[in-house]
């Protein structure tokens, strides 16, 4: 097996190509002057096969159709199985029809993927594991919590405690397991999210946090406001230092300064997205997972 980088993670490929000691398939891309994206194996890749690793991080549309052509590329050369490799899954949030109506376009991404030819595919904390039940291929949804809260707990904290901004049953999960992988207590809030206005409210409870190192753990931050919200009530309980472990810092506009403002120490995010906030890899918790499998 050999791997190939896409674009928006090139970095990224490299490092899975190290951890798992695999050759990396040498590509050449460039952007036309209107913008059209080209794409050329220089090595041949018929009866290989191949991982392909991209992230759907924004813009996901461009991300999205480097990967459609990559994979178009791969299939059409005779590579003999493609593994595909997407830390962030986008539009993994639209896989019902919330509103009479609505567009399912977490199918349109599985329904391309799949025609593609991608034989097995693994994502990182997808938002909502509903989405990978409609793939009629093997998918694995891997988790970054436990490394990013040990990357966190390595800075030295005091008395941590992990939280998770809202309850559903994903994020109460990604908690237990960063909290159990530094020996921590978590707990949980409870948001509710207007459907119609995009706005969130997250309800105060009481939790033994006094005088404590805080590790708000979540899969995305995009705008930003559920973790601030989380970390305002966690300040206001005499917390002493708020981290937040993010698998996917989309960081959004001004989110950064939301969160500074909410008394936030520091945004931890992983190289699912190529941005300054990304500290721990995933290619580690990837290779994990095909050793395994
Ligand atoms: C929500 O269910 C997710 O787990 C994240 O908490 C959410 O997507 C974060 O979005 P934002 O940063 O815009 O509040």
């Amino acid at each position: 097996m050999r791997v190939v980088g896409g674009p928006s993670s090139t970095d990224l490929a490299r490092k899975v190509s190290e951890v798992l000691q695999l050759q990396m398939v040498k590509t050449r891309t460039k952007r036309f002057p209107d913008g059209e994206f080209y794409f050329k194996f220089e090595d041949d890749i018929r009866g290989e096969d191949l991982l392909v690793v991209q992230s759907l991080y924004p813009p996901q549309d461009k991300h999205l159709m480097e990967l459609f052509i990559i994979l178009h590329t791969c299939r059409d050369l005779g590579a003999r199985e493609i593994i595909a490799f997407i830390p962030y899954l986008a539009y993994s949030r639209q896989d019902k029809r919330y509103l009479k109506g609505e567009c399912l376009s977490s199918a349109v991404v599985s329904e391309i993927l799949q025609k593609l030819g991608v034989s097995t595919l693994y994502t990182v904390d997808v938002h909502n594991e509903d989405v990978l039940k409609k793939y009629k291929i093997p998918t694995f949804n891997l988790t970054a919590s436990p490394a990013i809260a040990k990357y966190i707990s390595g800075k030295g904290l005091n008395r941590p405690f992990v939280v998770a901004p809202d309850s559903e049953e994903l994020a109460i999960k990604r908690a237990e397991a960063a909290a159990r992988a530094i020996g921590a207590q978590y707990d949980y809030f409870v948001k509710r999210r207007n459907r119609h206005t995009g706005e969130i409210e997250t309800f105060t409870k009481s939790m033994d946090v006094e005088g404590r190192d805080v590790i708000i753990i979540d899969d995305i931050i995009s705008t930003g406001k559920t973790a601030a919200n989380a970390a305002s009530i966690l300040k206001g309980m005499g917390a002493r230092k708020v981290y937040v472990g993010v698998t996917h810092a989309l960081m959004m506009g001004n989110a950064a300064e939301i969160l500074q403002e909410a008394g936030v120490e520091e945004v931890i995010g992983t190289d699912s997205v190529s941005n300054r906030f990304a500290k721990v890899s995933v290619a580690p918790v990837l290779a994990e997972a095909v050793k395994n499998r």
